[in-house]
């Protein structure tokens, strides 16, 4: 989604924002601007348009060299993909610039009530917040005027703000949406995601809601909306820069794809101790304190969530709901009477969650969040943190966050049910063996994938934990190879939807689990007799002659990390025979920062 990156000192600042943008391209967008000080005419100049950060370097190729600046890429939420919209903004007398990340949901009323004879040159909501800093700064203060203007903002924001007037300084404020600072040797990077201060600054602070920052200079100083001082304390950045290139891989999915076996270990190396697993007691303790747990999540995450659910409730023998995360902040189930909430998040910023988590505190109950992004915003406001050492997941399909989140999650129903019935250690190894053993072969996908997805329906079909696979399975092809695909109960198939089958709609069964195996099979003849072309993923203990994918058996705790693989496969090369962008694909964005 949006991104921001603003930079000020005395190393190239085109440079630097360029290169920041370039790393947050991976989060979507159809966007980009830029404003630079020109030293000569000593004022920010504006470049911007529609499309890659690639075309807006070729725009500025030739602007000197400059000190301070701000960059944005816009994943479009209030008017069209056009050069109008990108931004930054402008305020009509050209002396404020702001770029925006977030929604300001009173936009139109704060229009009516301020602007009236304000003529906008864009259909956003954030040209508003430009405009009334500008109104405002006409009888008082600039940093008045900003805060004046930030109090009546109703929504997300997380903002830059530059003045013509005094251009050696930058303001920056935010309030549900994640900023940063990050401090290099003598300059200052402020961005909306570490990625994109990583080689340039060693230590950032993440801003608190509704505090500005003011930099000038060497100077950085921290106010609330009040304009009193507030301390700031900087954190170590030891981000690894692994997203640098994509190895010998074509794009990041495949790499991503690639990396799970690694991970696995990597989970083990983490979360065990002299040969112990060491998940924090007071995590535990908690949980166990509490009668329901209650997953919030969204979309791949989500699914990892069914997972999870499956296997605590099958291992702990305790109630888990999994709710989505925007339905769930609005409408609220009856919640038990001492819950606790868990919050899957590979991002940590998706906002549908960061409201849930508003909502929750409200009612006193314990959260831990689940996330790839140990500095994100429901990493620092949940009560823990499980981190899934996945490390940075640049692809906007989720892959490698998925299995990471089971992964961990399996850790915790283990360390919850207290009993060490099996060797978790050893299972884990053998689940990475196995991911290894069959992405050697992943490029036997290809085939399977060019002969089943000639169609723009398709179906993945299970029962039990298989059919929450299939949900996530359905989703990665959907979201990078536009096909339309369901996820689908398998016995649930026959009560309407098996009207959707026609001749050759590829059906895939997911057959992992003894107890419904021939259930399963049943229904795929059901769709075989009826056109469809069918295919299987089954495990090595339950295959018959004919299946399609044989994936060697695991800990049947553990098997919905390996049966998820030949899925993503599918969808990768489904994506790839069509020609289609598969690390940026249509409408996505990798973190959803807006409800
Ligand atoms: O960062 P999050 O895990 O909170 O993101 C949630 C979803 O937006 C995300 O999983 C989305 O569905 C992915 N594009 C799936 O590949």
């Amino acid at each position: 989604m949006c991104g921001i990156v603003g930079y000020t000192g005395k190393r190239d600042a085109k440079e630097i924002i360029l290169n920041g943008l370039y790393r947050l391209e991976y989060r979507g967008y159809d966007s980009a601007g830029i404003s630079l000080y020109n030293q000569q005419t000593k004022r920010y100049e504006l470049y911007k348009d529609a499309g890659r950060v690639d075309h807006l370097a070729r725009i500025v190729e030739d602007v000197p060299y400059s000190n301070s600046g701000i960059g944005h890429t816009r994943w479009a939420t209030h008017g069209k993909v056009n050069q109008l919209n990108a931004h930054p903004h402008m305020s009509k007398n050209n002396r404020f610039t702001i770029v925006h990340n977030g929604v300001i949901e009173n936009y139109k009323n704060l229009r009516d009530t301020y602007l009236q004879d304000h003529r906008f040159s864009s259909e956003t909501d954030t040209e508003v917040i430009v405009a009334l800093i500008d109104y405002f700064s006409h009888t008082m203060p600039v940093k008045e005027a900003i805060t004046t203007t930030l109090k009546r903002l109703q929504g997300s924001y997380a903002l830059l703000i530059l003045d013509q007037e005094e251009p050696s300084k930058m303001y920056a404020a935010k309030h549900k949406s994640p900023l940063l600072i990050g401090r290099g040797k003598d300059d200052y990077v402020v961005a909306s995601d570490l990625m994109a201060m990583v080689g340039v600054c060693d230590a950032f602070i993440a801003l608190e809601d509704e505090t500005f920052v003011v930099i000038e200079a060497q100077k950085i100083i921290l106010y609330n909306l009040d304009h009193q001082p507030q301390s700031l304390q900087f954190q170590t950045l030891d981000y690894t820069d692994e997203l640098a290139d994509k190895g010998a891989h074509p794009h990041y999915m495949i790499k991503e794809i690639m990396e799970q076996p690694i991970i696995i270990r990597r989970i083990l190396e983490k979360y065990f101790s002299e040969e112990k697993l060491a998940l924090d007691p007071a995590l535990i303790k908690e949980i166990k304190a509490s009668e329901r747990i209650y997953i919030l999540a969204a979309g791949t995450s989500m699914h990892a969530g069914y997972v999870a659910k499956t296997m605590i409730e099958t291992i702990v023998r305790m109630p888990v709901e999994v709710h989505i995360a925007s339905e769930f902040a609005y409408h609220p189930p009856v919640l038990s009477k001492k819950p606790f909430f868990m919050l899957i998040s590979q991002s940590g910023e998706t906002a549908d969650l960061v409201a849930c988590l508003k909502k929750i505190k409200a009612l006193n109950a314990k959260t831990c969040t689940v996330t790839n992004v140990k500095t994100s915003t429901l990493a620092r406001e949940a009560d823990f943190t499980l981190e899934i050492y996945a490390g940075p997941e640049i692809a906007v399909a989720s892959t490698k966050a998925y299995t990471a989140q089971i992964a961990v999650l399996v850790l915790l129903a283990y360390a919850l049910s207290g009993k060490e019935t099996w060797d978790i250690r050893y299972e884990y190894s053998k689940l990475s063996q196995a991911m290894e053993s069959f992405l050697e072969h992943y490029e036997e996908m290809h085939q399977i994938t060019k002969q089943t997805f000639t169609k723009f329906h398709a179906f993945y079909i299970g029962r039990g934990v298989d059919y929450y696979v299939g949900l996530e399975a359905a989703l990665k092809l959907k979201e990078i190879s536009y096909i339309h695909t369901e996820g689908y109960a398998a016995g649930e198939l026959k009560h309407g939807t098996i009207a959707l089958i026609e001749d050759q709609t590829p059906v895939i069964a997911l057959i992992t689990t003894k107890e419904v195996a021939l259930n399963t099979r049943s229904n795929l003849h059901e769709v075989a007799s009826r056109g469809a072309n069918t295919l299987t993923i089954v495990t090595e203990s339950l295959k018959e002659v004919g299946d399609t994918v044989v994936l060697p058996d695991v800990h049947p705790y553990l098997t919905p990390i390996l049966t998820v693989l030949p899925t993503q496969l599918f969808a990768y090369y489904a994506a790839l025979e069509r020609g289609l962008d598969i690390d940026k694909p249509r409408n996505l964005a990798k973190s959803v920062t807006v409800e």
